[in-house]
């Protein structure tokens, strides 16, 4: 890491621990209106214009190891599967026979020795092109060259898979902007699948997401854990382009390491400053990664209805070596599943408030600003025009966006 980044960090997390109050020009953040989470309009809105024109995290190259590996997705509601080519390359198609909309792939994961449609048993390469029907001849004028499978934007953070429905989005690292060069130092290409699992809870996925971005709500539901060994006011905020975001939160005490990352191996490239603090990453909309030099999580945040949502939890760490992961790692996940209930104890009443008149909209302090900052990204995907104007969120955060 860059020394002039980890020195304004570190100046960063001083200045947040020892200020009064705001910054002199914060601006007061308008309430964010409660409709947002609830109101039918402004969730079709999102899904259109945010989840299918997003890139999203899909998997990770350890779940396809080898040609004919395939992965399905269809959390944004569209059928798309991810496959590794012979070439060794990953692909994202939609799972839609180009005759009449058959799937190709069945189930959630898993090899395969060719594509072949469940229904009328047209045959497609890897590479989606489509190489076999059955009586052709009886297709007038039908051009097999135009009839591959459609493909979805598919690309890599180091061995992260991400898609997009947008043929036109930016590419992924760009899009990114500074995160791949903080991501760099824990030795991405490296990183290796140990698990993934999931909760479904009964919220707007917002409700949730909201709470993964902020630290202001440690001394009450994380009192007994979290908030023993990280100290919330020190927190260093910096918010990005494209609605990305970083949260470095201190440790209490310097020489603290996580009791459950004791004997784990670590990666020795992370910076000192992202080792002994609690580094937290927002990759717009839905990725939240904790980072730590023993591995991480990613967090991910997905709609299943408009009043339920799933988080996944996928593990990563770096190489073990030969074998299943080491033993440790079943702990450590197992006391990480304790917070996260205490983080999502609340959301399915939080959900029933925001539907009730007993919520008007909530207003946001200086340390929950990066909710804000979701929020104003949130409405410039969708086009601010579009936006019923009793749900619009003003921009007021530019000032404060670096980079
Ligand atoms: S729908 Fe796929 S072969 Fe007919
Ligand atoms: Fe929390």
């Amino acid at each position: 890491m860059e020394a002039a980044i980890t020195d304004h960090l570190r100046e960063g997390m001083e200045y947040e621990r020892n200020r009064s109050g705001p910054p002199e020009h914060f601006p007061q953040l308008p309430d964010i209106p409660g409709g947002r989470y609830v109101d039918p309009q402004f969730l079709a809105l999102e899904d259109a214009q945010l989840w299918k024109r997003s890139w999203l995290y899909a998997g990770h190259a350890d779940e396809l190891p080898e040609p004919g590996s395939f992965l399905m997705f269809t959390r944004t509601g569209s059928p798309i599967f991810l496959i590794r080519g012979k070439d060794l390359k990953v692909r994202a198609f939609y799972n839609t026979c180009r005759h009449r909309g058959g799937p190709l792939v069945k189930e959630a994961c898993g090899h395969t020795r060719g594509l072949v449609c469940g229904y009328h048993g047209w045959t497609y390469d890897f590479e989606g092109k489509l190489i076999n029907l059955r009586d052709k001849r009886d297709f007038v004028g039908l051009d097999m060259h135009r009839r591959g499978l459609i493909e979805v934007r598919c690309e890599q953070l180091g061995n992260w898979i991400f898609i997009n429905e947008d043929p036109d989005a930016e590419p992924l690292l760009e899009h990114l902007g500074p995160i791949p060069e903080y991501f760099a130092q824990y030795d991405i290409d490296n990183i290796r699948f140990v698990k993934k699992d999931g909760v479904d809870v009964e919220c707007n996925v917002k409700v949730l997401m909201d709470a993964f971005l902020e630290v202001y709500h440690l001394k009450s539901i994380h009192q007994h854990t979290v908030d023993r060994f990280l100290d919330h006011r020190g927190s260093k905020i910096v918010l990005w382009k494209n609605g990305h975001s970083l949260m470095l939160t201190p440790n209490r005490r310097p020489d603290w390491v996580d009791p459950g990352t004791v004997g784990m191996k670590q990666i020795p490239s992370v910076d000192e400053l992202f080792a002994k603090n609690n580094p937290s990453f927002n990759l717009y909309p839905n990725l939240v990664t904790p980072m730590a030099d023993s591995g991480m999580p990613f967090l991910l945040f997905w709609p299943t209805g408009p009043r339920s949502m799933r988080i996944e939890c996928h593990w990563f760490a770096p190489d073990w070596g030969d074998g299943e992961p080491p033993a440790l790692w079943e702990t450590r996940i197992a006391n990480f599943e304790r917070i996260l209930e205490e983080d999502t104890q609340f959301a399915p009443q939080i959900q029933k408030s925001v539907e009730s008149p007993g919520f008007k909209g909530m207003p946001l302090n200086y340390q929950e600003r990066r909710i804000y900052h979701w929020h104003e990204e949130l409405d410039r995907r969708i086009g601010r025009e579009r936006v019923p104007e009793p749900l619009r969120v003003t921009p007021v955060l530019h000032d404060f966006v670096e980079g």
